[in-house]
């Protein structure tokens, strides 16, 4: 066998390739679609097989996917949950069948912290209290004034609706006028994100100072309906949201959005390091967080061709 390798100048004892299962959300906004560019890319730059599944925001056709790469004998088994809870039964699958798990972009709510190697994403909290921050700031402006906030939030139970809610509410608590009149889910989309804030404004007319959304799909959505309400996006209505695509950027150069929030989605590199460490049996950090800044709309011009999502 050795002869023939060398006559083929192949290496005889070529490393197999690596085989990652990876279950996606969906493809539900702007920042997905980069998140699902990240990690294809470094897969096929590091020589990675990977085994791509979209679970179209289910949380059943996660279970599925992960059961299927169990099933493919797969050496590692990444994953951006839908929602937080409900994985300690398939992620025991997954440890009995000696499968390593990686947690890319969300977190989970599981029995057994080691149910998972590590877990690689943004600190949605504190993106909810860097929302909240600015609007603190920004509210310093009309001390007076009550000011009536709308929230569009997340994907019902997903981790980054829980903490970005959790994180603007904690830090708008220190001004008694900011007040969340109305709060419900636009499943991180520009449909849903439009017609619940058509319905808000349906509700609450005028009366809305700010709309706070968890993502910038939603936001852009909402826009629309804010424009066709005629009222002015940015002006009449503050719009802050988090992410920061290159729609954010180009709404905030139109002056319709004031501020985004960044949540970095390019975690393909990262992931595939990981990957790598915790098949070798190398030890990982079980948190790994990424670096994020706040876009207002006064550095959006300059900022924008540096945009990479
Ligand atoms: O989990 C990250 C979130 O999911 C992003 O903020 C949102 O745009 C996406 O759908």
């Amino acid at each position: 066998a050795c002869l023939a390798a060398f006559a083929l100048n192949v290496p005889a004892f070529a490393a197999k390739p690596l085989v990652i299962g990876f279950s996606q959300v969906g493809a539900e906004s702007e920042w997905r679609t980069a998140n699902t560019v990240s990690i294809k890319e470094a897969a096929k730059k590091e020589g990675i097989t990977l085994k791509f599944a979209d679970a179209q925001q289910k949380q059943e056709n996660q279970v599925k996917a992960i059961r299927s790469f169990i099933a493919q004998r797969v050496d590692l088994i990444a994953f951006s949950p839908v929602v937080e809870s409900g994985w300690d039964t398939v992620l025991r699958e997954a440890k009995a069948a000696k499968i390593p798990v990686i947690l890319t972009d969300r977190a989970v709510n599981v029995s057994d912290p080691a149910l998972y190697a590590t877990f690689l994403g943004s600190d949605f909290v504190e993106e909810g209290r860097r929302a909240g921050r600015w609007l603190l700031e920004r509210a310093k402006k009309t001390p007076d004034a009550a000011i009536n906030i709308v929230e569009l939030q997340g994907t019902v139970g997903s981790a980054p609706a829980l903490d970005r809610k959790k994180g603007f509410d904690e830090v708008i608590a220190a001004n008694p006028k900011l007040k969340v009149i109305r709060s419900q889910t636009g499943d991180f989309t520009r449909a849903k994100g439009k017609e619940v804030m058509e319905a808000f404004l349906k509700a609450e007319g005028k009366k809305i100072n700010v709309l706070y959304a968890h993502n910038d799909d939603m936001a852009i959505g909402a826009i629309q309906a804010i424009e066709e309400a005629g009222m002015k996006p940015g002006k009449d209505i503050v719009v802050i949201s988090i992410d920061g695509v290159k729609g954010a950027f180009e709404a905030m150069i139109a002056g319709k959005l004031n501020v985004t929030v960044e949540c970095n989605p390019l975690l393909g590199p990262q992931l595939m390091q990981l990957a790598r460490d915790v098949v070798a049996n190398k030890p990982v950090p079980k948190r790994v967080v990424t670096q994020e800044s706040v876009f207002p709309a006064e550095v959006a011009a300059k900022e924008f061709p540096n945009r990479k999502y």
